[in-house]
């Protein structure tokens, strides 16, 4: 077992262990692993399947469903832009698109040099000041494209 293996294997034990009694303890345990781990590792999906008396696939099938659950663990910043309908509404498409040339990587990825990650995600709450987004945990409004610019510029990433 590997320093990693090893860590996995103690945090889905440590989650398995305060949550497999509670109801519908799946997801609580996968929020506690990407807690802890960053993300929810190929490895731990079979220890949390077998904890839970259900198959690999259908963990895998929730961690893949929700758009928040990440296989690998995101760069230094991350960017989560909404691209539910109201964004979407307001040039989110455009913002968009801006967002994967600028990064030069797609929705769910992370650049090589790890410095960014982009996920999208589904309504932030914050439909009223459309386009929004998660910027390190921070919500922001009316986002445009140079904002995001001078963003990832003070970043350090390369243009
Ligand atoms: S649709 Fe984007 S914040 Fe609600």
């Amino acid at each position: 077992m590997t320093a990693d293996s090893a860590a996995i294997h103690r945090c889905v034990t440590a989650a398995v262990a305060r949550m497999s009694n509670e109801p519908g303890p799946l997801l609580e345990i996968l929020h506690s692993v990407q807690g802890e781990l960053g993300c929810v590792p190929a490895e731990a999906v079979p220890l949390i399947a077998e904890a839970l008396n259900l198959s690999r696939a259908e963990v895998h099938g929730v961690v893949s469903f929700y758009h928040h659950f990440r296989e690998r663990p995101a760069g230094q910043h991350t960017i989560q832009l909404c691209r539910a309908e109201a964004c979407q509404a307001m040039k989110g498409d455009a913002l968009a698109e801006f967002a994967k040339q600028r990064l030069q990587i797609g929705f769910g990825q992370t650049r090589e040099d790890g410095k960014v990650t982009l996920e999208a995600v589904f309504c932030l709450g914050n439909c009223a000041c459309a386009p929004s987004a998660m910027i390190d945990g921070q919500l922001r409004g009316r986002l445009d494209s140079e904002a995001l610019a001078d963003c990832v510029k003070s970043w350090g990433v390369p243009a």
